[in-house]
């Protein structure tokens, strides 16, 4: 049975203040809106390090299903790696939920297809459960390897991760911050094609990019979609909430 999982990711926004007034304003109108299907879905808010406790402590006392995640790990449990983040410090903090492999990651900041693998594996080793990120760039879509992109960044970064403990979301580049949303039907398609290839029927599979409260209905409505990782619309707690209320067409 696929889990419906809906997840905001912050990026680098939001400072302790910012985000405990977030959530002062985003848990009643969770439980508010609510609708029948919004309902029944799995909320994570991928938030930056800083605000993990602040969000963990408020979260703590919420009636929801609302999870709070982190948006990378390191591979090693400690070392001399500055600036890294390694799983033990997220797990003492009541972190499950971790992104691995966001494009902005592997863009700006060197991530491979093997340093992807190794932060899966140290994720899972510690009972957290990593959403991983893939999809394509633009030059890789006009060119026609949408399909064969994914397919070797699924293949080289899925090595000996456990498949019953992940999310992936799938995130065509062009369609991050840029408002160009990937046509429903379309992310369907390619998140159809990842199914196959990973022959998992129970895995969950987001999609994301420009995901907006105008979009989501139609969004959710697609058969192989099992929810969204959402940006820039996650920062809005009004928006946010109509995200993860989505209706049913
Ligand atoms: P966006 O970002 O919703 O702002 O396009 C999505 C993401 O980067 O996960």
């Amino acid at each position: 049975m696929r889990k419906i999982v809906i997840a905001g990711n912050w990026k680098m926004y939001k400072t302790q203040t910012e985000a405990k007034a977030f959530l002062v304003d985003f848990l009643p109108q969770l439980t508010a809106q609510a609708s029948e299907f919004g309902a029944a879905a799995q909320i994570i808010l991928c938030a930056p390090f800083t605000t993990l406790p602040t969000l963990l402590g408020l979260a703590a006392n919420a009636p929801t299903n609302l999870s709070i995640g982190a948006q990378n790990v390191h591979w090693a449990d400690n070392g001399a790696f500055t600036g890294e983040i390694a799983a033990p410090m997220l797990v003492e903090l009541g972190i499950k939920y971790v992104i691995v492999g966001h494009s902005e990651r592997r863009q700006y900041f060197g991530e491979t297809d093997a340093t992807v693998n190794q932060r899966l594996k140290a994720a899972q080793k510690h009972g957290m459960t990593p959403i991983l990120c893939v999809g394509e760039s633009k030059q890789h879509r006009a060119a026609g390897e949408t399909e064969t992109w994914i397919a070797s960044q699924l293949q080289n970064g899925l090595q000996d991760v456990d498949l019953t403990n992940l999310i992936i979301a799938y995130e065509p580049i062009w369609a991050i911050g840029t408002g160009d949303t990937c046509e429903a039907k379309e992310a369907n398609r390619v998140i159809g094609k990842i199914r196959s290839q990973l022959n998992d029927r129970d895995l969950t599979i987001q999609y994301g990019g420009s995901v907006k409260s105008d979009n989501i209905d139609e969004i959710m409505a697609q058969p192989e979609i099992d929810g969204v990782l959402v940006g820039g619309a996650s920062l809005d707690p009004e928006g946010f909430a109509r995200i993860v209320n989505y209706r049913s067409l």
